[in-house]
């Protein structure tokens, strides 16, 4: 893999659900490969996974960049996907419905093209997941996938997660310590 996936932090805090989605991503992408840009605390557990900086990628005046934006006009193909270096992907929790926080926070202030992978929102892991697909030659229009994720937290209680998952081998793509965290957070 010669091209960079820069995830740029934009949650106020590194909340405990965004390092369990980048340590998802580590497991996608080989360390020389991951940025995390836009990281404010010091000492951040992210070292151990890619080249960790406080600049965001925003100041970094970066040239042949395809920012992943789902209000994005065109959809990112295989085959303009070889054409760019870096990809930008926002480190942003999902929420429902969607804010264009992606178009706001990134897209409007950087230079790069934008692309989307549809329009439904995948989370920050899945993103870079679909986005590897994609560098890898399979488009969008090949893959399959599923809207909305229900976690069981127990006999009575469930969550529904109103998200887009991709399927592998017919099972949505979730981490299993998101499951555990989800879990969790929410029985008592
Ligand atoms: C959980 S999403 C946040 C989306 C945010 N709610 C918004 O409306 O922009 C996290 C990141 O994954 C990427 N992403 C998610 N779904 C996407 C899609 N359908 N197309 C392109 N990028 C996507 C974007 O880079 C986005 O910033």
């Amino acid at each position: 893999m010669n091209q960079l996936i820069i995830i740029e932090h934009l949650e106020p805090k590194l909340w405990p659900w965004c390092t369990i989605e980048y340590e998802s991503i580590s497991k996608l992408i080989p360390k020389d490969n991951l940025w995390f840009t836009n990281i404010k605390e010091n000492g951040s557990k992210l070292g151990k996974l890619g080249k960790v900086t406080k600049e965001s990628v925003i100041d970094m005046n970066l040239e042949d960049v395809c920012i992943l934006d789902p209000d994005a006009k065109l959809t990112l193909n295989p085959e303009e996907s070889r054409k760019f270096k870096y990809f930008v992907i926002g480190g942003i929790l999902g929420d429902y419905p969607p804010k264009k926080r992606t178009k706001v926070e990134l897209t409007n202030k950087m230079k790069g093209v934008a692309r989307n992978m549809g329009k439904k929102q995948f989370s920050t892991d899945n993103a870079v997941y679909v986005l590897k697909q994609i560098i890898n030659g399979t488009p969008l229009s090949k893959m399959k996938f599923q809207n909305k994720l229900n976690i069981k937290i127990n006999k009575i209680e469930s969550i529904d997660l109103p998200y887009y998952y991709p399927l592998i081998n017919g099972k949505p793509r979730i981490s299993s310590k998101l499951i555990s965290y989800i879990k969790k957070k929410k029985s008592f």
